[in-house]
């Protein structure tokens, strides 16, 4: 079977597909709002700080358990511990697959819906009236159909990619897209660093309060850094499942953490200079997007283009992340099960925007569903918030440790090490750091995860 397997067409289409993978809705709408209200730069020290510390060494572990194995997560750990529980922790991932991919095919639904309305001039009526736009959203995403028939379009499309496989469908679009999305977002911050108070953002942005920072901003952080790289559910194992032993897979690990905090920063400079220079509120919260945007760029001249690029640039972002969270699925039946990629897509699919649905009928769409999955679903969260909550906080950070305990303990480091050092010519790789990075890693989010489940008990 592994003869079959299908690969990459190119070492960049390699890092641009899993840098795609990365680079999504976590870095264009999550993080600029958590760092508008946990303390501006506080919150981004943090936040880099556990992506270089300890998201690197668990992206480079997934990249090794991928191509060592050539199988998604599940096949993959019962290849390296065969008849333990270890492939437990790959059926965790794909369990986070559909739990991500539920409400994250809702947002994508939403930001669709923005397209649209940005290109159809129906924000004009919104300029720098923040209440008017809130009143906007607030409704759509609290109707019944709408939010539901922008959904599927969107998971339909991501099935589409999927069907068409590794190199024709997901390397193919992300080789596309990527480039666009940074051509796009610098154009933006260009234009928000020029107008007139723009620079405030930045300050905003980059000057450190730390009072602002709480001990759940730092858990937030943690759990972002995993978000965002796309960590601890085995996508970095999927897609590193495609690759041929050329790679090097420290350098690509780098380049895709580069790559992702690279955006992650300048969807912040985009953003708040805009914010700024309109005088709108910057710690809106997750609003920032979908409320204070449209409000702000229609002010502008020549508005309705600046939203429509935005939208279209968080669309494409979004995409080339939810594909690969959808290739997750796939894959472990298409290795476990012998399933053809469409037969498997369109069931995981199906299934997960399904899922998805009741996400989006929590948050308000009638059909006397909002009373159970609404507000008092669990400890005052909507469904939607529930899904949210459950895999940044705890199922990707737990996926992750697990994955940097594994190596550990049960590939151990000598065939980790040769694993990593295929691929790699001219520098040897120091087995000290490596293993001490990866015991760095789960030892933190071991002692945040502790902390976090303790007031439950
Ligand atoms: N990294 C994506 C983002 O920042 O939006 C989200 C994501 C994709 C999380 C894939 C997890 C994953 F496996």
């Amino acid at each position: 079977m592994n003869n079959q397997r299908e690969r990459w067409g190119s070492k960049l289409g390699f890092i641009l597909a899993a840098a795609g993978s990365a680079v999504g809705i976590g870095n264009i709408w999550k993080y600029p709002h958590m760092a508008g209200q946990n303390g501006g730069s506080a919150f981004t020290i943090i936040y880099l700080i556990c992506i270089f510390l300890v998201g690197l060494s668990i992206v480079i572990a997934e990249f090794a358990i991928g191509r060592k194995t050539q199988l998604s997560p599940v096949g993959a750990f019962e290849k390296l511990a065969p008849g333990s529980y270890w492939k437990y922790v790959g059926f965790l991932g794909v369990a986070s697959a559909f739990v991500i991919l539920s409400f994250y095919g809702v947002v994508g639904g939403w930001i669709l819906k923005y397209i649209i309305e940005s290109l159809s001039g129906g924000f004009s009526s919104l300029a720098g009236n923040p209440d008017a736009s809130s009143a906007m959203f607030g409704a759509f995403v609290e109707s019944t159909w709408s939010p539901l028939i922008y959904q599927l379009f969107f998971m339909g499309l991501c099935m589409w990619v999927i069907i068409n496989g590794v190199k024709g469908g997901i390397e193919k679009w992300s080789s596309v897209m990527m480039p666009l999305i940074i051509i796009l977002l610098a154009v933006l911050a260009v234009r928000g660093v020029t107008l007139e108070g723009g620079m405030k953002g930045i300050s905003f942005l980059f000057n450190p309060r730390f009072e602002d920072l709480t001990p759940s901003s730092i858990v937030l952080a943690l759990g972002h850094s995993f978000f965002t790289v796309s960590l601890g559910m085995g996508t970095m194992i999927t897609y590193g499942s495609y690759l041929e032993k050329k790679q090097n897979l420290l350098n690509s690990a780098l380049w895709i953490i580069v790559i992702d905090t690279l955006i992650a920063l300048l969807a912040g400079i985009a953003i708040f200079t805009t914010v700024f220079a309109l005088g709108a509120n910057p710690a809106e919260g997750p609003g920032l997007i979908f409320v204070v945007l449209p409000s702000v760029f229609t002010q502008l001249a020549g508005g309705t283009i600046w939203a429509a690029m935005f939208f279209i640039l968080l669309f494409m972002a979004a995409l080339t992340s939810a594909i690969s969270i959808l290739e997750v699925q796939t894959a472990y039946l298409i290795d476990q099960k012998n399933w053809s990629r469409k037969k498997a897509t369109l069931l995981f699919g199906s299934i997960v925007t399904v899922i998805g649905m009741f996400c989006s009928l929590s948050l308000g769409g009638g059909i006397n569903i909002t009373g159970f999955l609404g507000e008092s679903f669990f400890l005052g969260e909507t469904f939607f918030d529930v899904m949210d909550n459950l895999s940044s906080k705890y199922m990707l950070p737990i996926g992750g440790m697990m994955t940097a305990i594994f190596v550990l303990v049960k590939w151990k480091i000598p065939g980790y090490l040769e694993e990593l050092s295929t691929g790699v010519d001219g520098y040897a790789i120091n087995a000290g750091l490596i293993k001490g990075t990866l015991i760095f890693a789960a030892s933190v989010v071991a002692f945040i995860i502790i902390n976090e489940l303790a007031p439950f008990f």
